[in-house]
């Protein structure tokens, strides 16, 4: 149910299928293209990242390779479902963290 803030509020199934629904809808190239912009952003070992509306955590995932072991990722969204889809597919990395 969204909340009164937001009215893109992502629900259960929305958030578990949310990155398999993308991948279907560009035909497999949208984490290409993720991969692609976050090679751009020049990203550094070290540097601290705050990811405003992180969803399912992928873009953090590929993020979090470029700030290194020194650096560090804070996911900020508004959906739970989202916060659970995110630890899942960052919790290999120590130094990324997901938060209401
Ligand atoms: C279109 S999704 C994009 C997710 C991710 N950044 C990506 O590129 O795949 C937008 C995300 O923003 C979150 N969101 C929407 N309003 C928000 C708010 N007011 N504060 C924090 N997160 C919010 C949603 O829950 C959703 O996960």
């Amino acid at each position: 149910m969204p909340s009164a803030i937001s009215k893109v509020e992502i629900g259960p199934a929305g958030a578990r299928y949310y990155d398999l629904f993308l991948n279907m809808l560009s035909l497999g190239s949208y984490p290409h293209f993720i991969k692609g912009v976050v090679d751009k952003m020049g990203i550094n070992p070290g540097q601290s990242i705050i990811d405003l509306g992180s969803g399912t955590g992928k873009n953090d995932c590929f993020m979090v390779e470029k700030v290194d072991s020194q650096g560090r990722i804070v996911g900020l969204d508004i959906s739970n479902d989202m916060l659970v889809q995110a630890w899942k597919h960052c919790r290999g990395y120590l130094n990324t963290v997901f938060k209401k």
